[in-house]
């Protein structure tokens, strides 16, 4: 793909969420960090701010990262599967996700992170190709193209399990940022820093 850069994806029209969209929603955060989270795909606080993560299930990622001395701007970069906003939030189907790579693959080229961190079964899906229900996936390190992957609850999931009991969903998402924190302190040799 020569010539292609991310600054066109706000003009894509290569899958129908072009026709419903306000806004393409690319990325917020450090595109220097060695950390990189992707999401789903942007809800409508989202298609209007063009920003990714910015209504309630971002706040409470927000949160999060900030209890794992995470500093959400400076510390991570984040974005999602998909760049444009599916009708009343449906999961974004498998043509959607498959148009949109091209956007994700110039990020990950471009960021070149360290760490992946995917929350929620669509980003698991379509990263690592795993289909299954996350509380067997989450807090398993996975690896894809010599970089370290870790699958979290998505927090919009916390939010409808909003427990914070030992060992319900909050609690074990913050164990798994942790670890990632803990990840991301570690020297990147080359057997895993290898594309
Ligand atoms: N959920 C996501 O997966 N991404 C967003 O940007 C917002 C909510
Ligand atoms: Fe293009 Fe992705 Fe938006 Fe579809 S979702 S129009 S592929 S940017």
């Amino acid at each position: 793909m020569t010539g292609l850069s991310l600054e066109d994806c706000h003009l894509c029209t290569a899958c129908e969420l072009a026709s419903t969209r306000q806004t393409v929603v690319i990325s917020r955060g450090n595109p220097n960090a060695d950390l990189m989270l992707i999401g789903e795909a942007p809800g409508a606080q989202e298609d209007d701010q063009g920003i990714p993560f910015v209504g309630r299930s971002g706040r409470a990622l927000d949160q999060l990262l900030r209890e794992v001395d995470l500093d959400p701007s400076r510390d991570l970069y984040i974005c999602n599967a998909i760049k444009c906003r599916p009708p009343n939030n449906r999961r974004p189907k498998k043509a959607e996700l498959a148009a949109c790579r091209p956007w994700l693959n110039l990020q990950l080229e471009a960021m070149n992170p360290k760490v992946i961190v995917l929350t929620g079964a669509t980003a698991v899906e379509a990263i690592l190709g795993i289909k299954g229900g996350m509380t067997q996936l989450r807090g398993q390190w996975q690896s894809w193209n010599g970089r370290a992957v870790m699958p979290i609850f998505h927090p919009s999931y916390l939010l409808r399990n909003p427990s914070k009991a030992a060992g319900a969903p909050l609690d074990l998402t913050r164990q798994d940022l942790a670890a990632v924190r803990h990840r991301l302190c570690e020297p990147w040799t080359a057997s895993n820093s290898a594309p």
